[in-house]
């Protein structure tokens, strides 16, 4: 980590050309949950999102609405960040490659550049994927058609500017080698090692055949290639050049770029080269998550089967979709997306398991002592398990979320939710209840039972912010005064606090 109490942590921007479906969702909502925890733990965070505005692809889509690009742009953006509001979304910026602030950053590190050497004028003869914003050698292609989406490509020859990429391929061996964790998962370091073993070319970064990009200082006959301006803009939000107030120090280098794995290329051998030649710091880490289908196929405008977040959101709430996309699959590997999975998460992990236990311990607060908290007697041994078991997990779910490991932070969790349900049918307060003797024995298990639904909302508060706040209105704890950091010890409630009986968090959704 570059600063122990600064973190800084990147989506990728998204293009215009497309509007928001569930995958970039996804990313978006990881880096939000990242977020929430890292500031939960006390860090001044930095989260950046945005839009990738320029390119063929985008002028071309523009082209095709009888719109300009840049109308264009203004129109998609409005609906990816009310998505994003939508979502509860925390960034603290929100980036477009079209604004001054970031044009000047990568004129300037095209200057940069170019000023020591590793950018030259030359002549491009290759196979050109739009859609892919990608060139291909003739070898790669696979039935003429591009290897990654296999659509046509176009031949193109054209003047160009080179950026010396060939010259960095030891360097950035040795830097991916001697720092395990720059790539992960670990299959997809891999797989990149693998690429650059292969050999790097110098790579074209300008283009002539269209105009919608930045302009390559002194001469405007070329524009940036749109991977080369996409990229800076994880600095360029923070004022490159310049510090911007010392936030460039402070929160470069960046702690994760967290992208899928379509993208893996550019981050991991196009931007820490560019980076290097610029004589900037790579960045600490690059996660790779990977790809949805639907009902098992692959999303696509065709097949008519792309998901649509705000509809989501609308039919089964904010927080149970923030849960289901981080729960159901793990973070790095593949996954499917399917209406009967959803549901069976909504109504068995957060009806039954979450929603029951915060039903359960407030109505039988409310039925034995009124609603008040008693101050706990005599630990026993159950009592005590109990307390170890939260105490443990706190930290296993802070190695999980260390590592992006979402789903078995969730998991984890859930183990908190299972261990407390577990605890009331073990101690089975409806029995004491029968014995007067039994009073101060039955109030210990009241407040052990409401002091573990207090952990475990604060511990999903990252994930599941308005339920988190929910939970936290009713033990009457403000969640945003309550940093995880401060309050992850056991025993934090007040005797004497009063609690009311609780309404379904989550109501269960009937199925045929
Ligand atoms: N503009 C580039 C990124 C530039 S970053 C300097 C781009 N944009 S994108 O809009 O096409 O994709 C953005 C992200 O959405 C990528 O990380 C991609 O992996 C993710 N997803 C797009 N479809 C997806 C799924 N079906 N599933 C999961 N994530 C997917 O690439």
């Amino acid at each position: 980590m570059s600063d122990e109490k600064h973190f800084y942590l990147s989506t990728p921007i998204y293009y215009v050309n497309d509007v928001p479906h569930i995958g970039h969702a996804y990313t978006t909502l990881a880096c939000d949950v990242l977020a929430r925890y890292k500031r939960a733990r006390g860090y001044e965070v930095s989260f950046l999102t945005g839009t990738d505005e320029h390119g063929q692809k985008v002028e071309k889509a523009a082209q095709a609405k009888g719109e300009t690009p840049l109308e264009l742009a203004d129109r998609v953006v409005k609906r990816f960040q009310s998505l994003w509001d939508k979502l509860n979304i925390s960034n603290t910026d929100f980036i477009r490659t079209s604004q001054e602030r970031h044009k000047l950053a990568v004129q300037e590190i095209f200057r940069n550049i170019e000023a020591k050497g590793d950018i030259y004028l030359g002549e491009y003869e290759d196979w050109y994927c739009t859609p892919c914003e990608t060139f291909w050698t003739e070898t790669n292609l696979l039935d003429g058609n591009c290897p990654d989406c296999g659509r046509p490509t176009d031949k193109l020859k054209e003047e160009s500017y080179f950026f010396r990429m060939s010259k960095y391929q030891e360097q950035l061996l040795a830097h991916i080698e001697a720092n395990p964790d720059f790539i992960q998962p670990k299959s997809r370091r891999n797989e990149i090692l693998s690429f650059i073993r292969e050999g790097l070319r110098d790579l074209s970064i300008s283009r002539t055949t269209f105009s919608w990009g930045i302009p390559v200082p002194g001469n405007d006959k070329h524009v940036i290639y749109v991977w080369f301006d996409a990229l800076t803009n994880y600095i360029s939000a923070l004022g490159y050049p310049n510090d911007n107030d010392g936030e460039f120090s402070k929160f470069w280098p960046c702690d994760v770029h967290v992208i899928g794995k379509d993208i893996l290329r550019f981050h991991t051998v196009y931007w820490p080269t560019f980076l290097m030649a610029a004589g900037i710091p790579l960045p600490e880490k690059v996660f790779a998550h990977g790809w949805w289908t639907v009902e098992g196929q692959k999303m696509s405008k065709s097949l008519a089967n792309v998901v649509e977040p705000n509809m989501l959101i609308d039919k089964y709430g904010v927080d149970a979709i923030r849960y289901f996309l981080l729960r159901e699959v793990p973070f790095g590997l593949d996954g499917d997306f399917s209406h009967t999975a959803l549901v069976h998460r909504i109504n068995s992990d957060l009806a039954n398991d979450l929603g029951n236990l915060v039903s359960r311990s407030t109505a039988m607060l409310n039925k034995y002592f009124e609603g008040e908290l008693t101050s706990p007697g005599e630990t026993t041994d159950i009592d005590k398990v109990l307390q170890d078991k939260f105490t443990k997990q706190v930290k296993v779910i802070d190695g999980h979320m260390e590592a992006l490991a979402f789903n078995k932070a969730l998991q984890s969790i859930w183990e908190l939710v299972g261990a407390a349900n577990k605890y009331i049918d073990d101690s089975a307060p409806w029995t004491l209840a029968k014995e007067d003797a039994q009073r101060e024995r039955l109030g210990s298990v009241m407040y052990n039972l409401l002091e573990a639904v207090r952990m475990i909302g604060l511990l999903v508060t990252p994930f599941m912010p308005e339920t988190g706040a929910n939970i936290g209105k009713i033990l009457g704890v403000d969640p945003a005064d309550q940093l995880l950091e401060d309050h992850d010890s056991w025993g934090l409630l007040k005797p004497g606090t009063i609690i009311e009986k609780a309404t379904p968090l989550f109501p269960r959704i009937e199925t045929e």
